[in-house]
């Protein structure tokens, strides 16, 4: 996805996701191209200044021709030392919104050093885009992406983005039609990232937000290979996921195993209330690749969990996707349930207790 450029329709959806406040905006795009993004950001806020970057040569001395207002830059974006030789070395800290289309391709499943907070990471080149973008971010300011689906979920990027979710609120807004692109068939989605308010409020010091730890199940059932209950755990499929228990499918395979106490519900297909299961404490299973499962530390906390999933059930089902069999994607089932019980804490206690049954 190197050169895939994004069309007028889908930059003016990415640039229409947000509303920046300030008046004299600064808007960035560091690997611009042939500047799709900031021609559509213009035709939003016509007064703005562009701050453009790509390695190109090529889209660089055209863009200094067609936009010569716009402060071009020619560096390497993955390469600290070329950026900080640029002009846009002038930026640090003052950009407002940062756009990216960001190259995809993973040649040699090549990974990136990257710096997020006080850790050394390693990112995927998409990854990496973004997260080389943050210096040149105002204290307010904010990334919109479009990103494969494969930087949400790869488990390469997964350190990256647990780490960056402590700075920032991440939305995966929608998925976009995998003809976006003209001459490539990609999954590829619509990413918002806002600073967490530097205000912290009182009840956010006194709870820590909670950051569920997502298990995704791997047997796949065509292929699975049952085992004796002695050589292998339980194994749990959606069908098995009935009316908020975890039912006996009766099988056991080997896998890797969740332990209960847990909250299981289904990654692909249907959700409906009863399929947001508590897995008891000391129930030892493996999970076939159509469920998740979070573990909690009791059972009160699963119980509390699946309380506050059901008071916010049209949240929660909406994360659930696809043009296909709908489906929730590890890092949209992780913001979903981070943003659920940040904003659910006072509703469980406010529920009448029928409503959770
Ligand atoms: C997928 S295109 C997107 C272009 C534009 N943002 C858009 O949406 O139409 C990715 C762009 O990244 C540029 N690029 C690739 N590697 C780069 C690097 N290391 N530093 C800066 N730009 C790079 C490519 O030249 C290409 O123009």
């Amino acid at each position: 996805m190197d050169r895939f450029y994004t069309s007028p329709e889908l930059a003016d959806a990415l640039v229409g996701l947000t509303t920046p406040r300030r008046r004299a905006l600064a808007i960035a795009d560091f690997a611009c191209g042939e500047g799709s993004l900031l021609l559509a950001a213009e035709r939003r806020w016509p007064a703005a200044s562009m701050i453009a970057n790509d390695v190109s040569a090529a889209s660089i001395a055209s863009l200094r021709k067609s936009r010569p207002k716009w402060q071009v830059a020619g560096s390497d974006f993955l390469n600290p030392r070329s950026v900080r030789a640029s002009s846009l070395r002038h930026h640090f800290g003052g950009v407002d919104l940062v756009l990216l289309n960001p190259p995809f391709s993973r040649r040699n499943r090549q990974t990136f050093e990257v710096a997020v907070g006080d850790e050394v990471l390693h990112a995927s080149i998409a990854m990496a885009f973004v997260v080389n973008s943050i210096p040149f971010l105002r204290p307010d300011g904010a990334i919109l992406a479009v990103l494969p689906d494969g930087c949400l979920v790869s488990k390469h990027d997964e350190p990256v983005w647990r780490s960056l979710r402590k700075q920032f609120n991440v939305e995966v807004i929608r998925d976009n039609s995998r003809s976006a692109f003209q001459g490539v068939r990609a999954r590829t989605c619509l990413v918002r990232m806002t600073k967490l308010n530097a205000r912290v409020s009182v009840a956010e010091q006194v709870a820590a937000p909670f950051a569920p730890t997502i298990s995704r199940g791997r047997v796949q059932m065509h292929s699975r290979k049952v085992v004796t209950p002695r050589q292998g755990r339980p194994l749990v499929h959606t069908n098995n996921l009935l009316n908020g228990t975890v039912t006996n499918s009766g099988e056991h395979v080997q896998g890797a195993v969740l332990s209960g106490p847990a909250l299981l519900f289904p990654r692909v297909g249907l959700v409906t209330p009863g399929k947001l299961c508590v897995l008891g404490a000391g129930r030892r299973v493996t999970l076939s690749d159509c469920v998740l499962g979070v573990a909690c530390e009791s059972e009160a906390d699963v119980d509390t969990l699946r309380r506050m999933v059901l008071a916010a059930w049209p949240v929660f089902a909406s994360a659930y996707r696809g043009t296909g069999a709908p489906y929730i994607t590890l890092e949209r089932a992780s913001m979903v349930l981070s943003n659920i019980s940040a904003g659910g804490r006072s509703l469980v206690n406010e529920l009448p207790s029928e409503a959770l049954a």
